[in-house]
């Protein structure tokens, strides 16, 4: 692991290998970690994982979280990285950005996949239900989080037989700052609907959805990857939001194969 001042800020980023470059995104509120299986294993391509401000080892500014601001953060670290172009690869929140991204900086990106992701932007009852986590963070911190969000993100196989990702998942949302979440939350609030990006997107794409993902369902995963010219889409049974996480045979499997069949 690398720190890298990008923006201001330091960031936290594993770089890993040479060749062609692959930058992951986690979501929220996750960190860079919840990807060491792809990072372990992808040997071909350079892989570049940061934790987004506020999340993992990387610094919590006091302001300024957007979708807008992770990926002008990550624009600055492909360019201090001397990356030019790259394939995106984010999971739910990281998505999110991942559209950001296409819209910001579109010819820089050769190729997208979603992992556990959606295009839609907040509900009304989704945007209250933020806030109202904001005001319990804000009154009594992060500690009840993960005991919320872990049944929340994790398939029910996973919880009953993987002890050491549930114990991963819960470090990872330790990690994370108040500032960070409470600003992770507001960014997921305002982010913009990405649903009539989808039909411009002109880059090859691949689709995860996690079986059992109850943030996420199957079929709004597999309508976002209807709405995109050239995306494909698998789903990997027994996973629920953290699908490389849970299940990281298969998603290496099916990422692998995208990859490799890249122009
Ligand atoms: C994530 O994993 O990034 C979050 O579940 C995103 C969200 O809550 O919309």
């Amino acid at each position: 692991m690398e720190h890298i001042v990008v923006r201001g800020l330091t960031t936290a980023v594993d770089v890993e290998g040479d060749g062609r470059s692959l930058l992951f995104i986690h979501g929220f509120p996750f960190d860079r970690t919840m990807w060491r299986h792809q990072i372990a294993t992808l040997s071909e391509w350079q892989r570049i994982a940061p934790d987004l401000r506020g999340m993992g080892l990387s610094d919590a500014p006091a302001a300024s979280y957007s979708i807008g601001d992770y990926a002008d953060d990550l624009v600055g670290l492909l360019d201090t990285l001397e990356v030019e172009t790259c394939v995106l690869c984010g999971l739910s929140m990281g998505g999110y950005i991942a559209f950001e991204l296409l819209r910001r900086v579109p010819s820089r990106i050769e190729a997208l996949v979603l992992v556990n992701s959606r295009a839609a932007s907040e509900t009304d009852e989704g945007r209250a239900g933020r806030d109202q986590m904001i005001d319990l963070v804000r009154a009594s911190g992060t500690g009840q989080l993960a005991e919320q969000l872990i049944p929340k993100v994790l398939a029910a196989s996973t919880l009953a037989t993987m002890p050491q990702v549930v114990e991963q998942l819960r470090t990872m949302i330790a990690a994370a700052s108040e500032e960070g979440v409470v600003g992770g939350l507001a960014a997921l609030r305002d982010r913009q609907d990405s649903s009539e990006l989808l039909r411009s997107i002109s880059i090859p794409t691949l689709v995860i959805a996690g079986a059992e993902d109850q943030i996420v369902p199957v079929d709004e995963a597999r309508r976002m990857a209807q709405a995109t010219p050239r995306a494909v889409f698998t789903v990997i049974s027994d996973a629920g939001h953290l699908t490389p996480l849970e299940q990281p045979v298969a998603t290496n499997r099916v990422l692998s194969e995208f990859l490799a069949a890249l122009p």
